[in-house]
């Protein structure tokens, strides 16, 4: 073999996405009554009241059966200490408050957003105390670049955390980057918006060098996840689309901790 052919095959070999796989059902798995009911209702409408009495639509949140898989993971995976950001709306924390709900956990779910009643006029809060979740959630102003960074100087890990907040390339690698040295070993990191390439560049990351497992959350059937990666191939490249895309619940993905 040729100095160049050799070269061109480790190239590719560094390109490869070496992901380990954990595959976790969730398509049988029921959402429990109570939380199907809240989840109904939230999306019954995508207007929603604002702290100035307004009905806003600002878009963002996952979808519906984004959140209802949300809420499988957490019932499945059963996390202690969890974290989400950004807040925005809400549609993330509540089926993640709920699921802990479920599980019966008296810790508080932490919830970031720093611009909360700047965009988001509170919009999220006002979900949280309609539905009665305020007293489960721990929520803070902060960036989480800054909650991150104090979380890691004191010592505070997690078992779970759904980032969803600033999707340019530089504060999701970020993200990625501060979110591992935050994390529990076993626990499990997952982002909304995997279909970006800011967030496909993180979860590579992960994959790659920090050694995270890709969890398989088998959740539609497979000629939904053929046609995704067919769409998003060319963007995204062949590797994430044979690796990762074909693993996403919808546009969520959700990796494990060696
Ligand atoms: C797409 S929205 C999130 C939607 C939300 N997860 C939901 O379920 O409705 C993105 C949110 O991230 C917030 N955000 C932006 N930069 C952030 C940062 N550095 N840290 C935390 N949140 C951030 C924004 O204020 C915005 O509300």
């Amino acid at each position: 073999m040729s100095r160049h052919q050799e070269a061109k095959g480790k190239a590719r070999r560094v390109a490869e996405i070496t992901a380990k796989r954990l595959v976790i059902s969730l398509i049988a798995q029921p959402v429990p009554k109570s939380v199907q009911k809240e989840i109904d209702d939230f999306y019954r409408s995508s207007f929603k009241e604002d702290c100035e009495g307004k009905k806003a639509y600002h878009g963002g949140s996952p979808r519906k059966p984004e959140c209802e898989l949300l809420t499988k993971l957490v019932l499945h995976i059963a996390p202690q200490d969890t974290l989400d950001w950004g807040l925005g709306d809400g549609a993330a924390c509540m089926a993640i408050v709920l699921a802990r709900r479920e599980l019966g956990f008296s810790t508080r779910h932490v919830s970031l957003d720093p611009f909360q009643y700047l965009i988001a006029k509170n919009v999220g809060l006002i979900q949280l105390q309609s539905r009665g979740l305020t007293g489960e959630v721990d929520f803070r102003e902060d960036r989480s670049e800054e909650f991150l960074t104090d979380a890691i100087r004191n010592g505070r890990k997690f078992d779970f955390m759904f980032i969803d907040g600033d999707h340019s390339a530089g504060a999701k690698m970020t993200d990625a980057y501060l979110a591992d040295r935050a994390t529990k070993p076993g626990g499990v990191i997952a982002f909304h918006d995997a279909l970006f390439d800011s967030t496909a560049a993180a979860v590579t990351w992960l994959l790659n060098d920090r050694k995270y497992e890709l969890i398989a959350l088998a959740c539609e059937p497979p000629w939904k996840r053929a046609a995704r990666c067919a769409r998003h191939v060319r963007r995204l490249g062949i590797s994430y689309a044979r690796r990762v895309i074909p693993h996403l619940g919808i546009s969520i993905a959700a990796l494990r901790k060696s």
